[in-house]
C-alpha cells in the first residue's frame, strides 16, 4: 500500500516507519505524503490508541528533505514543496491521537522538523538533532524556524539555525527538544509505555486538550477562549460522564473509542 512506509499495529500502537534506510530515511516528497496518509487514516481508525513515528534501521530518524529529489526545484516547485510540506506537520501536530517521534539516530532538517511537529519525542542516545539548511543555502521550509523556538526559546533556537550546530540527544533533552532519551533497545518500549498511559485517558480530552495547545501557537486563535470552549463541550459527552461517575464510584474508568 505504501512504499516508502511501513506501519504495524500492536495492540492499538500504530508504528509508522520512513523505511529508507540507504538513504538515511530522508524524506522525500512521497515519503511525507505516505505519512501524511496514515496519520489521517488512524484518524477514523477505532483500533490505533497512540502513534508511533520513527525511522528504519539504527542510525537516522531523517537525514533530511531528499536533496538529490528538490535539488533542480524552481520557485513554483519550491514553493508548493513547502506549502505540502507545512501541511504534513500540521496534519501530525493536530492529530487528535498522540504522536510520538521515536527519534532513533539522525533528524536532521525536514527529519527535525518532523519529529517537532510530534507532540511527543523521544530519543535514543545516539540521536543527534539539528537544522543544517544554512549550509545547502535555504532556510528550514517545513516549520523549523518556527517549531524550535516554540521547542526551546529564541536564543538556543536562533544559535542552532545560523550555525547548523547538531547536538546530540542528552543536549537536546538539556534544551527541552525531546521528553526522554534512552538507549536505542529502550526507544520504542519507552514509547509504548507512554502511549500505553495515554490511551487509558478520554480520548475526548486528549483530543481537546492537542486543540488548546496547538491554538497557543495558532496565529488569529486565543488558546483561553478555546479552553473555555473545550472545557465547555466536554460536559455531557460521554467521556465526561464514565470520568466522573468512575471517581465519584472509586473504580477505574474504562473509555469507549
Ligand atoms: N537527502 C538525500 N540523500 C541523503 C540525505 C538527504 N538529506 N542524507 C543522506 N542521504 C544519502 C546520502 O546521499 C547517501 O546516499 P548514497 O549512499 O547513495 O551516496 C546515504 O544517504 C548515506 O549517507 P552518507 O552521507 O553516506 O552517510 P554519513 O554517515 O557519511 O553521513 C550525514 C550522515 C547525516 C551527516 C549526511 O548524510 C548528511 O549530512 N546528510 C544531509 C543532512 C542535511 O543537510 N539535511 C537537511 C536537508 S534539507
Amino acid at each position: 500500500m505504501y512504499n516508502n512506509i511501513l506501519t504495524s499495529n500492536e495492540n492499538g500502537i500504530l508504528t509508522i516507519t520512513i523505511n529508507r534506510e540507504s538513504k538515511l530515511n530522508a524524506l522525500n516528497i512521497e515519503t511525507l505524503q505516505e505519512i501524511k496518509q496514515a496519520v489521517t487514516a488512524a484518524q477514523t481508525d477505532a483500533s490505533v490508541t497512540g502513534i508511533i513515528l520513527t525511522g528504519a534501521g539504527p542510525k537516522a530518524f531523517a537525514a533530511g528533505a531528499d536533496i538529490s529529489e528538490f535539488v533542480n526545484f524552481d520557485v513554483k516547485q519550491s514553493t508548493k514543496m513547502s506549502a505540502d510540506g507545512h501541511e504534513v506537520m500540521n496534519t501530525i501536530e493536530r492529530s487528535a491521537k498522540v504522536v510520538i517521534a521515536a527519534v532513533n539516530g539522525f533528524a536532521l532538517g525536514g527529519g527535525c522538523e518532523l519529529a517537532m511537529a510530534c507532540h511527543l519525542r523521544v530519543a535514543s542516545d545516539n540521536a543527534k538533532f539539528g537544522q543544517p539548511e544554512v549550509n545547502l543555502g535555504v532556510p528550514p521550509g517545513y516549520g523549523g524556524t518556527q517549531r524550535l523556538i516554540q521547542l526551546v526559546g529564541k536564543s538556543k533556537a536562533v544559535e542552532l539555525l545560523l550555525t547548523a550546530d547538531a547536538i546530540g540527544a542528552n543536549e537536546a533533552m538539556e534544551y527541552g527538544l525531546v521528553n526522554y532519551v534512552t538507549p536505542l533497545d529502550d526507544l520504542l518500549p519507552r514509547c509504548c509505555e507512554i502511549l500505553n498511559k495515554t490511551a487509558t485517558k478520554s480520548p475526548m480530552a486528549i483530543k481537546a486538550v492537542i486543540n488548546c495547545i496547538n491554538d497557543y501557537y495558532q496565529d488569529g486563535k486565543d488558546g483561553f477562549k478555546t479552553e473555555i470552549k473545550e472545557f465547555a463541550e466536554s460536559f455531557g459527552t460521554a467521556d465526561f460522564k464514565e470520568g466522573t461517575d468512575a471517581f465519584l464510584n472509586k473504580r477505574k474508568a474504562a473509555f469507549q473509542r
